[in-house]
């Protein structure tokens, strides 16, 4: 399986922090936000992971990431001219997945919660159809919603609706089979001008190949669309990475926890940053493994 990062969108809700740089790069407390969408695939056990940019941001990620060696993974990049859509990034990417199937994350999803490794190493294993996940949230009609049967079987899906049919969001997160190019491709753009990802999940509905997981009560599911959002997602990771002595989403300790490299490579990686708690959290964490 393949996995692509949507990280491009103008981020114009948090100009002007955003304008100079993307949202996407911008700290959540102590890393860059889009070491959290790439935990979450490192997590699903994914090594090919294409970032998809802005055309004004792909040094930056770059230079920040690189070529994915030095966690043993791949990364690849392209570019998004517009925000056309997030089913978009199945037509930007069609080279990239191959006849694979794909996972997508948007860059600024943030996921957080006791089970999530098994869950997402069970649901990367499906070879047919999609899944989605679903997080009981205040404010639905902001989201993608999710209406379910008695028998929590998904009914329908609606992109921001006025009222409602449940609190149940969608997340940024999509496992979909290689069909997933293809539908793509049939989708017509929205009242807004977008490629929703509503409609391709519809398309998966339809079908009756779509699994919608439900992500539970213990479970952190973060926005960060505003500067309110953002700093609270902030606050999260601070005060839990205080708490438990442990750092969420570092990317070279996810890498190496899951066999992607040594812990001889991670104490290496560590010095990279050994002026500061984070090359010293990476280097306990190596001696430690
Ligand atoms: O966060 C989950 C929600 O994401 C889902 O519940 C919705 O169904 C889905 O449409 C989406 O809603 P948003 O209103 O959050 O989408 P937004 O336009 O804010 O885009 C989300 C991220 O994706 C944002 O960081 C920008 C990036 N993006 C978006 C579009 C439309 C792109 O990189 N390119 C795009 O063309």
């Amino acid at each position: 399986m393949k996995g692509i990062i949507l990280a491009a969108g103008n981020g114009s809700r948090l100009y002007p922090a955003s304008l100079p740089i993307s949202k996407i790069l911008l700290p959540v407390y102590d890393k860059p936000m889009i070491y959290y969408p790439i935990t979450t695939l490192l997590l699903a056990g994914i090594k090919d992971i294409l970032v998809i940019s802005g055309p004004y941001d792909l040094d930056n990620f770059k230079r920040l990431l690189g070529d994915g060696s030095q966690l043993g993974v791949k990364f690849s990049y392209a570019i998004q001219e517009t925000p056309k859509g997030i089913a978009d990034s199945f037509i930007i990417g069609e080279d990239f997945i191959e006849d694979s199937s794909v996972a997508l994350i948007l860059g600024d999803n943030i996921f957080h919660g006791f089970g999530f490794s098994s869950m997402l190493k069970e649901v990367s294993k499906r070879k047919q159809g999609a899944t989605v996940f679903g997080y009981q949230v205040q404010d639905p009609e902001r989201f993608g919603v999710v209406e379910f049967d008695k028998n929590n079987n998904a009914i329908s899906i609606e992109e921001k609706p006025k009222e409602p049919k449940s609190n149940y969001a969608i997340t940024g997160l999509y496992f979909y089979d290689n069909c997933v190019v293809d539908y793509a491709k049939t989708l017509k753009p929205s009242q807004r001008g977008e490629l929703e990802i509503t409609d391709l999940n519809k398309i998966y509905l339809e079908k009756n190949k779509l699994t919608v997981e439900i992500l539970g009560r213990g479970f952190a599911w973060l926005d960060t669309g505003t500067f309110e959002s953002l700093l609270q997602a902030g606050n999260f990771v601070q005060s839990m990475e205080i708490n438990t002595g442990m750092k969420i989403a570092a990317i070279e300790e996810v890498a190496c926890r899951m066999g992607n490299i040594t812990p001889n490579q991670l104490i290496e990686l560590s010095k990279k940053y050994k002026q500061n708690g984070y090359g010293k959290y990476l280097e306990k964490v190596a001696l430690s493994l």
